[in-house]
């Protein structure tokens, strides 16, 4: 018997005996997010045809109009997808020789939602306690936990934490209990935050101070202007100092606003801006640079040398660094082809002729602007 005879022996048994479906289905498992689309497949991967595919849902409630299957009904499509199409799905697939089930989960990834109560802001007495609830939802299930916002930190609090709530007990006894508290809750599909505002009644809230800029740069001889504002209750004071230096002479403060005039170098430096309020204060600085442009000297006015003599012009500068400098004749006449200058504002001839006699000019440039400084070098013999 060869093996091709083989084969159709079995396949003629086959037909004859029959075989029980044997299903899969893909994927097993979805999590999709609402409004999305998702589809199992289902399909025989042996048994003996014909066969009937029927779908059912789990929970055997009716699959839902947003629920269509695909061809030969082998696909289930469910377009849109909400909250309670989530569950088990089974594929039933029957032929004459028995049924075989298979069943895939849908789950519904949603990112986290909180909501606080009671909203706020809410006035408390010295003394009283309040409940904040902060309920959550998403999922998977978001972790949750409560915050207390000062000063740009953050303290994590106590909380009682159920299935879906955290609730926070707050007693406010002084100014420094209230302020602003925060629920966050966060899942790997995202983060949200619920907040509520706890005042003290009739009480006092420490000044928060800030500026508009903290870093600021003028170049010498203009004006500059430091806004600085501040919460608080009562309504804090706004004072200025300079770190470690009397305020330049020439200032000006109004409504928090700190104006210096005829900016030069010695007014750079650390601001302070202090809000007072009887509960506290609050610092918030600005630093300032003030930038000048260079001011160019050369050492020597003048210089008289003997031709074969070395020659050492040095260019110095004031004013913000970088500087640059840079070395040349004036009235059109060239460098000596020997002439070597260095960064730092030398200008050096190794062997001078009678023809390097001249004026020389020392550029000094650096991003606020530029100065010369001339010398005159007389090459004379004995
Ligand atoms: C700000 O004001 C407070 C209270 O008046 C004071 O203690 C503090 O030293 C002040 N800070 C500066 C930098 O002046």
């Amino acid at each position: 018997m060869n093996v091709r005879t083989a084969a159709l022996i079995l396949s003629v048994l086959h037909a004859v005996c029959g075989q029980s479906p044997v299903v899969s289905i893909r994927p097993r498992t979805a999590a999709v997010k609402l409004g999305e689309t998702v589809s199992f497949h289902c399909h025989m991967t042996s048994g003996s045809q014909p066969v009937q595919l029927e779908w059912k849902r789990i929970n055997n409630q009716p699959l839902g109009d947003n629920i269509k299957l695909g061809p030969d009904g082998a696909v289930l499509t469910i377009a849109n997808v909400r909250l309670n199409n989530q569950g088990g799905y089974r594929c039933i697939v029957t032929n004459a020789q028995g049924k075989s089930t298979i069943t895939a989960t849908l789950s519904i990834r949603q990112p986290p939602k909180v909501r606080v109560t009671p909203s706020g802001p809410l006035t408390v007495r010295a003394g009283e306690s309040v409940t904040l609830e902060c309920s959550v939802s998403g999922k998977p299930r978001p972790s949750v936990s409560w915050f207390k916002q000062q000063g740009g930190s953050e303290t994590v609090l106590v909380s009682m934490i159920t299935d879906t709530t955290a609730s926070l007990q707050v007693k406010v006894m002084a100014a420094e209990d209230a302020g602003i508290f925060v629920c966050r809750a966060q899942s790997r599909e995202g983060l949200a935050e619920g907040r509520v505002e706890l005042e003290l009644e009739g009480g006092a809230s420490g000044p928060q101070a800030s500026v508009t800029d903290t870093d600021l740069t003028a170049v010498e001889g203009q004006s500059v202007t430091m806004h600085c504002y501040a919460t608080g209750s009562p309504t804090p004071v706004i004072s200025w100092s300079k770190l470690r230096a009397p305020l330049p002479w020439q200032h000006k403060v109004s409504g928090g606003s700190l104006t210096l005039s005829n900016v030069g170098r010695q007014d750079s430096g650390q601001y302070i801006c202090n809000a007072t309020n009887s509960a506290g204060f609050s610092e918030a600085y600005v630093q300032l640079e003030v930038d000048s442009p260079p001011y160019a000297t050369i050492l020597m006015d003048e210089t008289v040398v003997r031709p074969g003599d070395a020659l050492r012009l040095q260019c110095l500068a004031h004013g913000t660094h970088p500087i640059r400098f840079r070395w040349m004749r004036v009235g059109g006449a060239s460098m000596s082809p020997g002439a070597e200058s260095t960064k730092d504002g030398l200008l050096k001839i190794a062997r001078l002729k009678a023809s390097d006699s001249g004026t020389y000019k020392c550029v000094a440039t650096n991003h606020v602007g530029s100065s010369e400084a001339l010398t005159k070098v007389t090459v004379r013999g004995v």
